[in-house]
């Protein structure tokens, strides 16, 4: 309330579990030979490597069901995505990133090669990725941060939390039992407690397991109920956005294939402290790869603002290349 001056207190608490997760997940990289395959594990560092493809059966068809048709540059996209280990993909804004992120995720998926983590750094791009997954008829789940169950989003539907207590509530389970009785009487009894939080566990995780994709934060996905899950397909959507250790908690969990989407022509991750920023920490990894001479995909035609508005971005920052869909 900014009309009152006195009679309250504001403390600051400091929370470090982001920055714990970007921490062990640093340290994973560096120790743990399984946190990603060798050949990314020298790619993402710059090593000189003979380059890999890898051999999948490519589809006949790239468009999806539920999402739009593609056009030419998104095709060229996502064939070249499967094949690769490592992939950029760069687009000003509007060029269909989210759509081709979500059609390659559904390509992926059809690989039945394990589970896919989805993420991007901010919850807003995981809703629309989440949803653009769903449309094209994948079983989806997306995982939030116990401290935003509260906060309602578009895909309330697909949150971990929602799943748990519906299935709960159509089975008339034990849980649903638990439940109700915490809700009535504010606490359960130590026993109780006990239980309730053993059986949320296991229908947690019989959730996330029957998922073919599963969508977070890149924070988020270093969330302890995801902690056995090993992912070999990681994509990170708005990848330019988020801070290089950020992007290494999703990939250290068994990465094989990464595929990473941005644009490094906007802004990059928010920094506060200018001496961690100087130090690289507002670097992406997306742009420290573009600068080890990694080539990005690029999309370049746009859907989102009407062609006067193009226009000025087009020719300020993308060389006049951005064309009109
Ligand atoms: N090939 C396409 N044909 C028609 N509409 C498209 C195509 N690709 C993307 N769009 C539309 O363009 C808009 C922007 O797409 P989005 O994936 O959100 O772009 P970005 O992530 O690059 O900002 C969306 O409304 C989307 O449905
Ligand atoms: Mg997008």
């Amino acid at each position: 309330p900014v009309d009152q001056s006195y009679g309250f207190s504001v403390e600051f608490v400091w929370k470090s579990t982001s920055f714990d997760r970007m921490q062990i997940a640093m340290k994973t990289f560096a120790v743990d030979d399984y946190s990603v395959t060798g050949y990314l594990y020298h790619l993402l560092l710059g090593h000189d490597i003979e380059p890999q493809t890898i051999r999948v059966d490519l589809p006949r068809k790239f468009s999806v069901p539920g999402l739009p048709e593609l056009n030419q540059s998104q095709m060229t996209a996502v064939r070249s995505v499967l094949e690769q280990p490592l992939s950029l993909i760069q687009g000003p804004p509007g060029t269909g990133k989210t759509v081709t992120s979500a059609t390659i995720v559904y390509h992926l998926a059809k690989q039945n090669a394990g589970q896919i983590l989805v993420v991007a750094p901010s919850n807003i791009a995981v809703d629309q990725l989440t949803a653009k997954i769903h449309s094209t008829g994948l079983k989806v789940v997306r995982i939030a941060a116990k401290s935003r169950e509260a906060v309602s989003s578009s895909v309330d539907f697909l949150s971990l939390h929602t799943l748990v207590q519906q299935l709960a509530k159509e089975s008339k389970s034990e849980l649903f039992k638990l439940q109700m009785l915490k809700d009535s009487q504010g606490e359960l009894s130590t026993t109780d407690e006990k239980r309730f939080k053993h059986l949320k566990r296991a229908s947690e995780k019989e959730l996330l397991q029957n998922a073919d994709v599963i969508c977070a934060t890149c924070v988020g996905s270093g969330d302890p109920r995801l902690e056995r899950f090993r992912f070999k397909q990681v994509l990170i959507d708005e990848s330019t956005q988020a801070t290089e250790p950020e992007s290494f908690i999703p990939i250290v969990r068994g990465a094989k294939q990464v595929i990473l989407v941005g644009d490094h022509c906007q802004l990059g991750p928010v920094i506060m402290c200018k001496k961690a920023a100087n130090a690289g920490l507002q670097r992406s990894l997306f742009e420290r790869l573009i600068m080890l001479g990694i080539r990005p995909l690029r999309l370049q035609v746009q859907y989102r603002m009407h062609p006067c508005l193009s226009e000025f971005p087009s020719n300020t920052f993308y060389e006049g290349s951005l064309q009109n869909g």
